[in-house]
C-alpha cells in the first residue's frame, strides 16, 4: 500500500517508518539538486503555513520561510509573545483557527514537559499538518538534515561509528531534543552509536531503551559511556554538543556548579586526533565557540557543519511538500 504523506503530522521521526523517511530523503535530495540548478519547484503554489515560535531561531525559521517561498507558497512568522497565547489562549483554539486559514502549522516550543504536549494538543485539533520545529523531546527537522548529511559523506551507514558527545556551554540551557532524536534515528540506519555524557546529564530512560530496541531491530548498536576520550576514539562521526540537565534538574538556571565542573568536555584538536583520520565533525548549530568546540575544529577540514545547516533547507522543503496541500 502507498504510504500516506499528505495531511500527516511531523512531530517525531519515530512515527514515520524507515521507508517513509527514505522517501523524505529522496525528495530532499531532488529538491537540493533543483535548487542548485535554479529549477522551479512549484509544489505548494498558493499554499500557506504558520510558523509559531516560542523561542529564538536562525536555521529553522529561515529554512521554513525561504523553503515555502521556493515551493510557491507563503509562510507567516508568528512570535508567540505577540499572539493571544500570551494572554492564555489555548493550543486547541489556536490550532482550530490557524488550520482554517491555511495548509500547515509549524511550531517550536521547547519548554520542558510542555513543548511536546503543546504540539500534541494542536495536532489533536488541527485539520492541517502540525510540524515540529523543536520541542522539549524531539527535533525531527534537524534529525532528517543530519541523516541526509551523513548519507552524503558516507553513503553506507552500516556500522558507521557515530559518537554523540555532551559538551560544555553556557549560552543557554539547551533542550535535549537534538541528541534524543539522534540516538533514536541513527541506529535505525545500522549505525554504531555511542552516547557520551558526564554524570547528571542523562537522557530519559524510555529514550535509551528505545534507542537500544531500534539498534537491535536494524543491525546497529547503541552504548553509553561517561568517558569523553572513549567516545572520540576511532569514531567516524563526532557530534559534540551541549544539552541541559533537564532529566535530573528542572531548574531553568543556565550555569550551576555541576555544569562548571565539566568545562573539560570540549571538542579540541587533540580529541579529533583520537578519532578516525577521516572523521567528520557535526553540530546542529548554533555552536558555543570556545566552550563546546575550538575554532580550529569547527572551521577545520573535518567540519561539515555548514553542509549540515544547508540541508535544513532541503529537508524542510521535503517535509512541507510531502505533508501540506491536502485542501
Ligand atoms: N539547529 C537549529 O535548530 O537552529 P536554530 O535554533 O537556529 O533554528
Amino acid at each position: 500500500m502507498e504510504p500516506l504523506f499528505k495531511g500527516r503530522h511531523f512531530i517525531t521521526l519515530e512515527e514515520w517508518t524507515k521507508e517513509e523517511i527514505d522517501t523524505l530523503l529522496q525528495v530532499s535530495k531532488e529538491l537540493k539538486r533543483k535548487f542548485l540548478n535554479n529549477e522551479p519547484t512549484p509544489y505548494l503554489t498558493n499554499k500557506t503555513a504558520f510558523l509559531m515560535f516560542f523561542e529564538q531561531s536562525t536555521r529553522t525559521r529561515n529554512s521554513m520561510e525561504a523553503g515555502l517561498a521556493h515551493l510557491g507558497g507563503h509562510a507567516t512568522f508568528l512570535d508567540t509573545s505577540m499572539m493571544q497565547i500570551s494572554h492564555g489562549e489555548s493550543a486547541k483554539d489556536t490550532a482550530v483557527i490557524l488550520s482554517s486559514y491555511g495548509h500547515g502549522i509549524a511550531c517550536r516550543n521547547c519548554f520542558w514537559e510542555v513543548g511536546n504536549k503543546y504540539l500534541r494538543e494542536m495536532a489533536a485539533n488541527s485539520t492541517v499538518p502540525i510540524m515540529n520545529l523543536q520541542c522539549d523531546l524531539y527535533h525531527p527537522m534537524q534529525g532528517l538534515a543530519d541523516l541526509m548529511t551523513i548519507q552524503e559523506v558516507s553513503p553506507s551507514t552500516k556500522n558507521l561509528k557515530v559518537s554523540i558527545i555532551w559538551a560544555y556551554a553556557k549560552s543557554h540551557k539547551k533542550p535535549i531534543s537534538v541528541p534524543l532524536t539522534q540516538i533514536l534515528l541513527f541506529p535505525r540506519y545500522g549505525m554504531d552509536v555511542t552516547l557520551a555524557y558526564p554524570k547528571g546529564y542523562d537522557l530519559p530512560i524510555w529514550a535509551i531503551e528505545k534507542a537500544k530496541k531500534n539498534a537491535l531491530e536494524h543491525g546497529g548498536s547503541f552504548r553509553i559511556t561517561h568517558d569523553m576520550e572513549d567516545a572520540f576514539r576511532n569514531a567516524d562521526i563526532v557530534i559534540p554538543k551541549n544539552w541541559g540537565s533537564w532529566v535530573n534538574n528542572q531548574s531553568t538556571a543556565v550555569i550551576d556548579d555541576l555544569l562548571e565542573s565539566y568545562k573539560g568536555w570540549k571538542c579540541t584538536e587533540d580529541m579529533i586526533k583520537l578519532a578516525s583520520p577521516n572523521v567528520y565533525y557535526m553540530h546542529a548549530l548554533p555552536a558555543d565557540r570556545g566552550n563546546e568546540v575550538e575554532d580550529s575544529v569547527i572551521d577545520g577540514p573535518h567540519s561539515i557543519v555548514y553542509q549540515e545547516a544547508e540541508n535544513r533547507l532541503h529537508t524542510a522543503k521535503a517535509v512541507m511538500a510531502m505533508t501540506m496541500g491536502n485542501k
